[in-house]
């Protein structure tokens, strides 16, 4: 029987509403499935056909121990995704590499470690977040008059040695929302309506990741041509899950976030994805 551990943390356990569903589906196509904390130095990690990333939503507090974990089950079991897409996808410089492939992406500034905080143009109303970050944790909304807040912001992650990102706030999110669109071996499968996340004048949230209003959604026909052409652009072969983050604008969709590492899959909206995962995961890993 093929062993696939699906990887969480502790923190996260409670929280991650994928798992029952995808636990259910992959037992059905014959899996034997376990659960660990990424973070459990007793897990012999060999012992499992293949770990899948799932839950694990507190790598970006210590990234390089993370990536190291990752190189270290790679090594010794499969990783999903690959070792080489997490380390490219836990670092949202990757924005730059789509965008340079011709990706509509929303506009990304990076101030780097030793960088003047202030390097970024004089938005109306924009975002400062962290480069490696996950679940809105350090990031925030300004309006032109709270700039002095925000160049204290990023003054504060480069001090840490964090790269910032900035970005112009889209307000279209707030009516429309964020549309996730989600891809099994390339093949789209379902998409999810997200409500907005940031609200003017409040700080980054607490919690492990920021309360989020999710409900099914019918992608319009340019956010499916947007996600399509990011899956396409990717310098990867098909990936077993991949989540295309979408925000609105006047110019059309805009590529927010590639989330390729423990991305919440929103299983529980859409009758049947579970299962195409768990097809997917045996196709790929079921010798036969
Ligand atoms: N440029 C932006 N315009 C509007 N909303 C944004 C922008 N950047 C981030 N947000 C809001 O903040 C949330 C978190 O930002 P995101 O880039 O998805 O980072 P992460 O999910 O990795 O923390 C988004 O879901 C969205 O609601
Ligand atoms: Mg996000």
């Amino acid at each position: 029987m093929t062993s696939l551990c699906l990887a969480t943390v502790a923190a996260a356990r409670a929280l991650d509403d994928d798992h029952p569903s995808l636990e259910a589906a992959l037992r059905d196509v014959g899996f034997d499935v376990h659960r660990a904390d990424w973070d459990d130095a007793t897990v012999d990690w060999s012992a499992f056909d293949a770990v899948l990333l799932r839950s694990t939503w507190n790598y970006f507090d210590d990234l390089p121990r993370f990536l190291d974990w990752c190189a270290h089950v790679a090594a010794t079991s499969t990783l999903l995704n690959p070792l080489e897409v997490v380390c490219w996808n836990t670092d949202k410089h990757y924005l730059g590499d789509l965008a340079a492939r011709g990706i509509p992406t929303v506009e990304s500034h990076f101030i780097e470690p030793g960088d003047a905080p202030d390097a970024f143009p004089d938005f109306g109303e924009f975002v400062v977040k962290p480069a490696v970050g996950a679940g809105s944790r350090d990031a925030q909304r300004y309006l032109r008059a709270q700039r002095a807040d925000a160049i204290a912001h990023v003054q504060r992650l480069i001090a840490d040695q964090r790269s910032a990102l900035i970005q112009p706030y889209l307000r279209e999110v707030d009516t429309h929302g964020e549309t996730a669109l989600l891809f099994f071996d390339g093949v789209y499968s379902h998409a999810i309506r997200k409500g907005a996340l940031l609200r003017r004048d409040e700080g980054p949230t607490q919690q492990l990741f920021a309360p989020e209003q999710i409900s099914a959604r019918e992608p319009d026909p340019a956010e499916l041509a947007l996600a399509q052409q990011v899956i396409a652009a990717l310098p990867f072969g098909p990936l077993t899950y991949a989540r295309v983050d979408l925000l609105p604008s006047r110019d059309g969709p805009q590529l927010l976030e590639l989330e390729l590492t423990e991305p919440s899959l929103f299983l529980d909206t859409t009758p049947g994805s579970a299962q195409r995962l768990a097809t997917v995961l045996a196709a790929r890993l079921m010798s036969d």
